[in-house]
């Protein structure tokens, strides 16, 4: 039994969701593996934000859960998170496609988790003291998945927004970042680098200011392989062969990665949070 009371059943399908995510994140072992982690300084910054709003019993919602985690995939942020958490918490991790989900209930079967979009929570009013994206706000930073999001946080709950991003201040990455930029477009898919998610709080009165801090991020390094196995889990190279033959090209004839047995690329990490307001 769940402490925060029976979970409703699954309610989106894939067809609710991007195209691109679908087929995009179908291989849920290899985005697993071979995605970045979080580190340790993210992830604490995040616990300090919910553990200073003090873990009393809102005594009119006893069921209230401390997090409800947002596409939380294949649990990549979930299980850092938790295993950094010295209390008991109540977390629900909600994810719409039921592969990345598996991984977690797979690994964690103790996790309690739900299928479902953002745009679409199965969840009462005010039931969450904070939802957390990792690395998806951008799959869906519109209205409806904000409405909800808001809906279901308690006043002055936050609204925690996490991505690790490739260093664009590394020369070759940032030069791929403009290659990305035009595959994006071409596929008619958000990304969190060029920020054009953040317009809906422009838009929506719901929240306080969005806080900012960025991080020194974790690092992958790889052979040639390796690194193009990590382009290969990002949904729009995933999706197209075509797609992964710019990335390939151009990480084997760029001229600052020519004779290097190894490559690292290097990552920031960008935190995002506001509070409902009052
Ligand atoms: C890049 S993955 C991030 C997964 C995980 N949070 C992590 O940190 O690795 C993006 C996730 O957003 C999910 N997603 C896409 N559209 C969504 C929506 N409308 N509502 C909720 N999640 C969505 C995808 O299914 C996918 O699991």
């Amino acid at each position: 039994m769940n402490e925060a009371g029976p979970l409703p059943p699954p309610c989106s399908t894939p067809q609710d969701i991007h195209p691109v995510a679908v087929k995009g994140f179908s291989q849920e072992g290899q985005y697993d593996r071979k995605r970045p982690a979080y580190t340790d300084s993210a992830v604490d910054l995040i616990k300090d934000l919910l553990l200073s709003e003090g873990k009393e019993e809102n005594k009119d919602n006893p069921g209230i859960y401390d997090v409800v985690e947002v596409g939380s995939g294949t649990g990549k942020f979930t299980l850092s998170f938790l295993d950094r958490i010295e209390k008991p918490i109540k977390y629900l991790a909600t994810e719409p496609l039921g592969n990345m989900l598996g991984v977690i209930k797979e690994k964690r079967p103790e996790v309690f988790t739900l299928q479902c979009a953002a745009h679409d929570l199965p969840l009462p009013d005010a039931s969450a003291k904070m939802v957390i994206a990792a690395q998806c706000f951008h799959w869906f930073s519109d209205l409806s998945s904000l409405t909800q999001i808001h809906r279901v946080l308690e006043p002055g709950g936050k609204l925690v927004l996490i991505w690790n991003k490739r260093d664009v201040s590394v020369p070759w990455i940032g030069d791929l970042g403009d290659l990305l930029e035009d595959i994006h477009t071409k596929c008619n898919t958000a990304r969190h680098q060029n920020q054009a998610w953040k317009r809906i709080f422009d838009t929506y009165a719901g929240f306080e200011e969005l806080n900012h801090v960025s991080l020194p991020g974790p690092s992958i390094k790889g052979s040639v392989e390796e690194i193009l196995a990590y382009f290969s889990t990002i949904s729009v190279l995933s999706i197209s062969e075509e797609n992964m033959a710019v990335v390939s090209e151009f990480i084997k004839n760029h001229p600052d990665l020519q004779g290097q047995a190894e490559i690292t690329i290097p990552f920031r990490t960008d935190i995002y949070w506001c509070s409902k307001k009052i």
